[in-house]
């Protein structure tokens, strides 16, 4: 987004900004937009607060949540980031999220981490979330604004079909940019990564930037969100289909037009699309749905891991 847009989006919502800082520093629940997906946010410092995320979103207590910062300075405060410098400073503000080991007596409600010895970190780059943040004065844990297990969000319509009743407000800053929720990287002590999550940063974009990658995915579960059932539709989904059964809603890509296209050949766009299609496709009349053969290349890998978790009963 160039930064006239920023400007003008910034202040098209200036009222809704400055709305939803006093709402998180109230120690209330805010569905906010991010460049990933929309994020279900509260005041991280506050147990109170984030309490309220798991009884809106039904989540089990183990799965712990990513904490949101205004820039790296604000992150350095939770976290350790000796060895995992170099990623944030390249890719932050963006859809990344770094795993580094819990800073001593960091100032964070304890649910947010789960008990683990670790936390999940990330500098937004949507100006909506930054600007809350900054207003806010304090870190946010924000998860996807959906109940548990359901279909992320990347429209306020998206969010009120799970969480309408549940939270304080959703500020409505249009669909999201990237579709997708961030990549999770965790850089261990030897300073060598692993992606618990693939995402709109793709493996080739770290490397790229020197980030060292573990070969292969992690096989250890830290967390529950990287368990299979996910993103589930709530209805069955066959993969990598040419064309429709009669009963199915068929989410093309490339040749395969389908109900709902993604794309005729982006993948870019069709991450952007993707969830936007799932959720049509949960709504239309048909009891299955198909989709589309995504080719395994740059963010379609992070596209198929979402269908794939989409597909699993
Ligand atoms: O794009 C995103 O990341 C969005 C927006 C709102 O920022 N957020 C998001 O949050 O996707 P959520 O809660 O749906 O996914 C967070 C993931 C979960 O799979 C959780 O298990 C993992 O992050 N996680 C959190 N802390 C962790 C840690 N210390 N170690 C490993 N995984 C962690
Ligand atoms: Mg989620």
């Amino acid at each position: 987004m160039g930064s006239k847009d920023a400007t003008e989006m910034l202040a098209a919502n200036a009222a809704g900004i400055a709305r939803a800082a006093e709402i998180l520093r109230n120690g209330g629940l805010v569905a906010l937009p991010t460049e990933t997906v929309y994020g279900l946010a509260a005041r991280a410092d506050s147990a109170e607060a984030v309490a309220k995320i798991y009884e809106a979103k039904g989540r089990p207590s183990n799965n712990p949540l990513i904490v949101h910062c205004a820039d790296l300075r604000q992150a350095e405060e939770l976290g350790q980031f000796a060895p995992a410098t170099r990623a944030a400073a390249q890719l932050w503000p963006g859809p990344l999220t770094l795993v580094v080991p819990l800073m001593q007596g960091a100032d964070i409600a304890a649910r947010v981490t789960a008990g683990l010895p670790t936390i999940a970190l990330r500098v937004p780059a949507h100006p909506i979330m930054h600007a809350v943040i900054e207003a806010a004065g304090v870190p946010v844990a924000a998860p996807s604004a959906n109940r548990s297990e359901t279909v992320s969000p990347t429209t306020a319509d998206h969010v009120v079909a799970t969480l309408n009743g549940r939270i304080d407000a959703v500020l409505d800053g249009g669909a999201t940019a990237c579709g997708l929720e961030s990549t999770i990287l965790a850089i261990r002590e030897d300073g060598v990564g692993e992606i618990l999550r693939p995402g709109p940063i793709a493996a080739e974009d770290l490397l790229r930037i020197g980030v060292a990658l573990r070969e292969g995915r992690s096989t250890t579960i830290e967390a529950p969100g990287q368990l299979s059932r996910h993103y589930s539709p709530g209805k069955p989904v066959r993969l990598n289909a040419q064309e429709a059964e009669a009963d199915e809603f068929l989410i093309g890509y490339g040749d395969v037009e389908g109900d709902f296209c993604l794309s005729s050949g982006n993948l870019e766009e069709a991450a952007s699309r993707l969830y936007a299609a799932l959720h049509d496709a949960a709504r239309s009349p048909e009891p299955r749905i198909a989709v589309a053969p995504i080719p395994h290349e740059g963010i379609g890998a992070a596209i198929n891991d979402r269908l794939r978790r989409a597909a699993t009963e």
